[in-house]
Parts: structure tokens; C-alpha cells; sequence
């Protein structure tokens, strides 16, 4: 039975993965699959009662006895260092070494998209973040701290093996799912080290797929074109910071973030699932946070479980209350949180 840990977290965290393990429990039960959910307590709210983040030995649990961990988001105004999110979000990623970040985004219906004069299939990309290099490492630090000479370095760390799994990924997702069409995402013009060492690669393994078309561009060209032609825009292969960046603008063309799923992952070991939006701090306690980010997560999730069934009957259902406007009020809805995840199980059991 696959195991699967629940990490809630901060803000809205609770409120989406509540509703998605809702929506994990009815889809299991009607496909006759059993999940053994755990849910941990970590975030900020254990952070600041206790010191703690997240130990090694916590690491070494997730990795050796559960196939799945589920996040539901982390960041706290009361943590305005926001270590807690790097130890354990950060941590998992780079700990478990989980170096693809798979963000799909689809549009479901052309009403969603604050573009003018698209249609849904013209925004169906999948972004292919590297996970575990780039700026996000953590080298550095600072100089003569609070004085007018103040320095602070931020490493930007690039590897061989680290660009080549990643783009290797990203050819490879293409070739499995039928998508044509690669494009880089980089600043090789202004960063020619990284952006050289990238683009080396990416030309080296793009000869491996003759049968996908692929192109390298610069990030900022990118933003803009993706809201100019997201049409162009297929698979996505990028550096941690640059994905990071381009996920969050591609989530806004196909509805914004409350639809945003992700995967992190890396064959072989279990993947971390979470939801592309944060912990909206903004909008927490008040049943307006859009469930439907944490939904589509957890259909990533039982698709990398081998239940691809179950996830695209999660999915069918998602994309019915889309079209139904049975939302949340950032889809232009009514609905609050638990009322789109019960409208979500309402569906699937109509579909049995
Ligand atoms: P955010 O994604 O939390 O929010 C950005 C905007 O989108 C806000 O206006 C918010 O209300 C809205 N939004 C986000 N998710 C939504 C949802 N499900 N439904 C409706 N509206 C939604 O980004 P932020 O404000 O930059 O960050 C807030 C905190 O979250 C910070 O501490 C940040 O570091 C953290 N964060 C965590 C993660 C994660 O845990 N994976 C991701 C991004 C940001
Ligand atoms: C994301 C978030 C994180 C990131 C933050 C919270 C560190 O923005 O998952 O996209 O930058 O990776
Ligand atoms: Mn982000």
C-alpha cells in the first residue's frame, strides 16, 4: 500500500491539502485503492513553538519508508528569515535529491486566461525546473553587513551532471508524452559560463531526439513571448531560478496559481508533490484559498503512484468544475475552499 506523508504546512497549506486528501480519499475508495496517509506536523507553527525544522533523521524516514510526500505550502509572516520553508521545502528537494520540478500548465477554458484572443489549447506547456543547483544552493554570504559597503554573494552553481539530467529529462518527458517541442530557458548572452555550459548541453542531447524540434532563448525574451505566443510553448527546460520565475508567469496565463500543480522528482525515490502557489498569507482563514492547485497535485501524485486512472478521473473532475464555474472567487466563483473540494467528490462519484 503506497505510504504517503502529508506536510500541510503554513497558511493556506492546511486549507488546499485538506480538500485534496478529501478528493485522494473518495477517488481511492471508488478505484478500490488503498493510501496510507500520514500527515506531519512541520511548519511554522512547530517551528516557533519548538526550533525545529526538519532533522536529518526525519529526512532519512521520508526517504526510506514512504513512497510520496504531499506539501501543502510553507512561509509564515512570524518567520520572516523564512528558514523553516528553506530547511524543509528546500531541504527536501535538494536532501532527496528530487532535481526535476515538473510544472504542467494547461488552460481548461479560454475565459480563465488574461490574454486576449486565445484559445484553452493554445496554453498546454510543461515547465522542466532544475531542482537542486543554480542560485538556490545557498553558497555565499556577506560582508560588512548593515554598512554603507555592504556585500552579499549568491552563487550561481552549475554542474555537468546536474545541466545534463535535467535536460536529459526534459527530452525525455517530450518523447513520452508526445510533445514536439523543447525550448531553453536562458541568459547566456549575460552569463555566458552557465548560460554556455547550458546551451553545450542541450544542443549535445537535442541530437539524441531528432524527432522533437528544440530552440534555446533568452529568459527575458521568453517572458515575453510566452505572454505574446504561448502557443510556441511546449516543454520548457530551465535553471532553478529562471523556472522558478517562468512557472509562476505561465500559472497566470492558464488561471493563475490556484491551479498550479508540481511534482519534484527524482526516479527511483519518492517524489515530492506540492502545490506551485505559496502559503498566501493573504487570503489564509478566510475559505477563499482555490483548492484546485492541491487537487491537480494529488493527481500528479497517483499518476507517479502508477494510477493514472485515478489521476486522470481527478483531473476530468477538476476541469468539470472549472467549466461549471463551481470555483473559488480568484476563477471568478462563488464556492469556498471545502466547497469546491466536496463539489470535486461529488463529481467522481457521479463518474463510478
Ligand atoms: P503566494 O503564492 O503565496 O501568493 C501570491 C498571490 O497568489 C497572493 O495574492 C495569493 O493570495 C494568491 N494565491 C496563491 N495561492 C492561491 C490559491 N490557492 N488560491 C487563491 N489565490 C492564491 O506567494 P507569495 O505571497 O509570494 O508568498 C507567500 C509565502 O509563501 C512566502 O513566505 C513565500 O516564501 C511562500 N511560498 C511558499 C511556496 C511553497 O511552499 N511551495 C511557494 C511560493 C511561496
Ligand atoms: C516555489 C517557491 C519556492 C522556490 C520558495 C518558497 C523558496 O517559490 O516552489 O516555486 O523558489 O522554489
Ligand atoms: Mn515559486
Amino acid at each position: 500500500m503506497p505510504r504517503i506523508a502529508l506536510i500541510p504546512g503554513d497558511g493556506i497549506g492546511p486549507e488546499v491539502t485538506a480538500e485534496a486528501r478529501k478528493v485522494l480519499e473518495s477517488v481511492a475508495a471508488s478505484e478500490g485503492l488503498a493510501l496510507d496517509l500520514v500527515q506531519w506536523p512541520h511548519g511554522a507553527q512547530r517551528y516557533l513553538d519548538t526550533g525545529a525544522t526538519i532533522t536529518p533523521e526525519e529526512m532519512a524516514e521520508l526517504e526510506r519508508d514512504y513512497d510520496a510526500i504531499m506539501l501543502g505550502a510553507l512561509g509564515d509572516p512570524r518567520v520572516p528569515g523564512n528558514e523553516h520553508a528553506r530547511d524543509i521545502l528546500l531541504g527536501l528537494r535538494f536532501k532527496l535529491d528530487l532535481y526535476i520540478n515538473l510544472r504542467p500548465v494547461k488552460l481548461v477554458d479560454a475565459r480563465f486566461s488574461p490574454l486576449k484572443g486565445v484559445a484553452a489549447a493554445d496554453v498546454d506547456m510543461v515547465i522542466v525546473r532544475e531542482n537542486t543547483e543554480g542560485v538556490y544552493v545557498g553558497l555565499g554570504g556577506t560582508f560588512k553587513r548593515g554598512t554603507p559597503d555592504e556585500l552579499a554573494i549568491e552563487e550561481d552553481v552549475n554542474t555537468r551532471k546536474g545541466v545534463e539530467r535535467i535536460v536529459r529529462a526534459a527530452f525525455a518527458y517530450a518523447r513520452e508524452h508526445g510533445r514536439r517541442r523543447v525550448t531553453l530557458a536562458d541568459k547566456a548572452n549575460a552569463m555566458p559560463n552557465a548560460g554556455g555550459l547550458y546551451r553545450r548541453v542541450f544542443a549535445e542531447v537535442a541530437r539524441e531526439y531528432g524527432e522533437i524540434t528544440s530552440s534555446a532563448m533568452y529568459v527575458d525574451a521568453m517572458a515575453m513571448d510566452m505572454v505574446l505566443h504561448p502557443a510556441k510553448y511546449d516543454v520548457v527546460v530551465a535553471s532553478n531560478l529562471f523556472g522558478d520565475i517562468l512557472s509562476d508567469l505561465a500559472a497566470a496565463l492558464a488561471g493563475g496559481l490556484g491551479i498550479a500543480p508540481s511534482a519534484n522528482l527524482h526516479p527511483g525515490k519518492p517524489g515530492l508533490f506540492e502545490p506551485v502557489h505559496g502559503s498566501a498569507p493573504d487570503i489564509a482563514g478566510q475559505d477563499r484559498a482555490n483548492p484546485l492547485a492541491s487537487v491537480l497535485t494529488a493527481a500528479l501524485m497517483l499518476e507517479h503512484l502508477g494510477n493514472a486512472g485515478a489521476a486522470a478521473r481527478v483531473e476530468a473532475a477538476v476541469d468539470a468544475s472549472i467549466r461549471a464555474g463551481a470555483t473559488t472567487p480568484d476563477l471568478g466563483g462563488t464556492l469556498g475552499t471545502g466547497a469546491v473540494g466536496d463539489w470535486i467528490c461529488r463529481e467522481l462519484e457521479k463518474g463510478r
